[in-house]
């Protein structure tokens, strides 16, 4: 396929490496997003009427993506039960092509992608159009074939990413689906304002670099395996955080739902193994602190990032304050970071690691 990219954008400058540049992009990112989907007067202008209308006949959401992109999709699911009200579930799109679960009457198909040529994911695409149900790519590139062949498309307008690694793309699906799922239904909270305040607070975290270069350096150091550990979105997030650090620093590591580590996992904390605990979420903060109490009483060195009205005097940083469910979009940036300098620290190519391809577009 033909990926037109502005060559203006996609050089490096001055950073060593595209995902850096992309991970500072994510600022400017939301502001764009915010721009372009709310007017002056914070009225949404950026979504046509016919998805709105469409999703409001659905009795339930299928969000289906690849990766990082279906980790995108554990949060945004979050907007649509919360904000407008419609049950959602996300599924991995090369399961879903074979193993399709029993659908409700009236559903609606998001498709969530980067590059908008995930074989997987266009896999179900043909199979959903073939069964007569509506379809949503929200997509950064937009001349691609899930933005082509689905009956909706919107940008994530993302700009370039190349770097094997998704960062940029992952926190700007994420504010789509909210500013979707916020058109669809009636939300106390002001979004335009709350993502101005997410690109500032982003900005804040990516300026504090060197924090998350010795966090990096100093956790993983000698280090073969590590966890990432949450509840509820900060499970979510997990999950990404665990796949930007295995993926390009070959540490195996796993994103775990805090709760479930007693259930068996819990066995392969050894003494020094690393795990971080993402904490912004009130309602498990205490079960999650019991559960970093747990691992580290078996030898873990704990690394917690906490948001600001839940932390404590020895969490590893403190991240400011957004809406909870927005939370994500912070909580994701110091485990993008901790994963690039991990990487760096041990002489590996961050921008393309080995065996991945930027778009799988085969099965
Ligand atoms: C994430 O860092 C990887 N690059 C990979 O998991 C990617 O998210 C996945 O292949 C889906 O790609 P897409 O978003 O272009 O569909």
């Amino acid at each position: 396929f033909h990926l037109d990219i502005d060559p203006a954008q996609t050089d490096k400058g001055a950073y060593p490496y595209y995902m850096l540049k992309e991970i500072d992009e994510q600022a400017v990112v939301a502001r764009t997003l915010a721009g372009h989907y709310f007017n002056d007067e914070g009225e949404i202008v950026g979504i046509g009427c016919a998805i709105g209308d469409t999703i409001k006949q659905a009795d339930r959401l299928y969000i289906i993506a690849a990766g990082t992109s279906y980790h995108a999709g554990l949060v945004g699911k979050r907007y649509f039960e919360n904000w407008a009200n419609i049950p959602t579930e996300v599924h991995i799109a090369s399961e879903f092509a074979y193993d399709q679960p029993l659908l409700s009457e009236h559903p609606f198909f998001i498709f969530l992608s980067q590059s908008g040529e995930t074989a997987d994911s266009r896999e179900v695409l043909d199979n959903i159009k073939r069964q007569g149900f509506p379809t949503l790519t929200i997509a950064n590139v937009m001349n691609s074939t899930l933005t082509r062949e689905a009956d909706f498309a919107l940008p994530v307008l993302a700009g370039p990413e190349i770097a094997v690694a998704s960062t940029k793309a992952y926190t700007a699906q994420i504010i789509v689906q909210a500013i979707l799922a916020y058109s669809l239904g009636e939300v106390e909270l002001d979004l335009k304002q709350e993502l101005a305040k997410v690109a500032v607070e982003i900005q804040a975290i990516t300026d504090e670099k060197a924090t998350f270069q010795a966090i990096a350096e100093s956790a993983l150091k000698d280090q073969h395996s590590a966890f990432y550990i949450g509840r509820g979105l900060d499970a979510a997030v997990a999950l990404e955080a665990a796949l930007k650090l295995k993926e390009i620093s070959y540490i195996q590591t796993e994103g775990f739902a805090a709760g479930e580590l007693k259930h068996g996992t819990i066995s392969l904390i050894e003494e020094g193994t690393p795990v971080f605990a993402l904490l912004t979420q009130a309602k498990t903060a205490g079960l999650l602190r019991g559960e970093v109490a747990q691992v580290a009483a078996r030898g873990a060195n704990t690394i917690t990032i906490s948001s600001k009205s839940l932390a404590r005097p020895d969490d590893a940083y403190v991240l400011p304050e957004v809406d909870e469910l927005l939370m994500p979009l912070l909580a994701v940036i110091p485990a993008q970071l901790i994963a690039y300098y991990a990487t760096l620290a041990r002489g590996l190519d961050v921008d393309r690691p080995r065996n991945l391809a930027k778009s799988v577009t085969v099965q």
